[in-house]
This record gives C-alpha cells, sequence and structure tokens, in this order.
C-alpha cells in the first residue's frame, strides 16, 4: 500500500475551498489526510469546519510577530511539525516571504480568482469588470515568491455576461474554483502533477493527464 500523504492546508477566512479539498479527499479515497487546517486569524470561520471533521488546527496569528519573517518562521515551524508533503494555500491572505517559500519549493499550491497572468492582487473581479474583459476565471499555480506568479498549473474559465457585478463574478468564479482546486491538489497526490525545478514548470507524468488537465477549461 502507498503511504499516506500529509496535506497542510492554509486558510484565513471562510475556506470553502478548503472545505472543497477535504470532500474530495474524503469521497475519492485519496491516499492522503488533512494533517491540519492553519489560519493566521483566530476567527477564521473555515476552523469550524475543520474542527467539525476531527482535522487538527492551529492558529499563527500575525499580530503576534514582530516582522514578516519572524511571523513566517513560526509558520514553517508549525507547518513542519505536520510533516507536510504540500501545503495549500487556500485563501490565506498573507504575502509570504522568499526563504519560505523556497522551503516549499515544488510542494506549494495557491488558487487566485482571475486567469492569471491577469489581474494579480486583491479585487480581482473589479478589476475583470473595469477591464472589460469578455472572460474571467481561476488560476491554481505553484508558489514562487512573486505574488500571484509562479507556474499554472490549472484554470477554468467562464464568460463575463451583461449585468455582471463583482459579486456574481465571485460566486460564478468560486465554483469553478471548488472543481479545480480539488483536481489540481489530487493530481499532485497521486503523482501526476510535479513541479520540473529546472525549467520552473509544472508537468505532468503521463500523456492523457497533460493533454487533459493542463490549462484545461471547465466552463
Ligand atoms: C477565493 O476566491 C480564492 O481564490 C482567494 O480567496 C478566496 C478564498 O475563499 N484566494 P475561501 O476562503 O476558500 O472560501
Amino acid at each position: 500500500m502507498r503511504a499516506m500523504k500529509n496535506i497542510v492546508i492554509l486558510i484565513s477566512g471562510r475556506g470553502s475551498n478548503m472545505e472543497a479539498i477535504v470532500r474530495a479527499a474524503e469521497a475519492e479515497r485519496w491516499p492522503a489526510r488533512i494533517a491540519a487546517i492553519i489560519s493566521n486569524r483566530t476567527d477564521a470561520p473555515g476552523l469550524q469546519f475543520a474542527a467539525a471533521h476531527a482535522i487538527p488546527t492551529a492558529v499563527v496569528a500575525n499580530q503576534d510577530y514582530p516582522s514578516r519573517a519572524a511571523f513566517d518562521a513560526a509558520l514553517q515551524s508549525t507547518i513542519d511539525g505536520f510533516l507536510p508533503d504540500l501545503v495549500v494555500l487556500a485563501g490565506f491572505m498573507r504575502i509570504l516571504t522568499e526563504p519560505f517559500v523556497a522551503h516549499y519549493a515544488g510542494r506549494i499550491l495557491n488558487i487566485h480568482p482571475s486567469l492569471l497572468p491577469n489581474f494579480p492582487g486583491l479585487a480581482t473581479h473589479r478589476q475583470a469588470l473595469a477591464a472589460g474583459v469578455s472572460e474571467h476565471g481561476a488560476t491554481v499555480h505553484f508558489v514562487t515568491a512573486e505574488l500571484d506568479h509562479g507556474p499554472v498549473v490549472l484554470q477554468a474559465k467562464i464568460p463575463v455576461l451583461p449585468g455582471d457585478t463583482e459579486h456574481s463574478l465571485a460566486m460564478r468564479v468560486l465554483q469553478q474554483e471548488h472543481i479545480i482546486y480539488p483536481r489540481a491538489v489530487g493530481m499532485f497526490i497521486e503523482g501526476s502533477l510535479a513541479l520540473q525545478q529546472e525549467q520552473g514548470q509544472p508537468s505532468t507524468n503521463t500523456d492523457e493527464s497533460r493533454s487533459d488537465h493542463i490549462k484545461k477549461d471547465f466552463a
């Protein structure tokens, strides 16, 4: 039997992507355990879901640390206490330092609510409406030191419709996030997704998954 892999999920808030990943891990019987849910906010609603599912939780509150470096060091030691094979950022609203990102190179994923490289940063739905784009969406990517950059693993597109608001776009994009994020994490766990360090590009181990999954449009 294959060894169980440890997934550590980082959240700051609602945690709906975390929830989608936990549910997929259970439903699809991944050879993995959600080893911990870690939040930088004590009041993150997602912590309640984690506790209700008997998943260990931890809080590393950024205001308890004098600097970004000190916070990231504490966060790293808390994460490493759970022996992670994969770290999943799921609405984790912190900019991470370079040493932290380097420590998890090739084993840390993020989801961003836009079609990167379009609209990095905050208020992506507002940015999309202001730019007048006809398509919007979400991106799962490996995390690198530059915020919301890093090799793209999966993207899902939705059309921008007449009358769309930030809220309506956010809702439709979120539905897609809940499909592609569990899919990307599942691919990593089953070994069909890995970051090729030399090229800084994600690759898949089979021709099938390469053609089927990379940048697939789930709209
Ligand atoms: C999602 O839109 C995600 O793309 C972004 O933050 C939001 C988190 O939502 N990074 P949730 O906490 O997963 O519900």
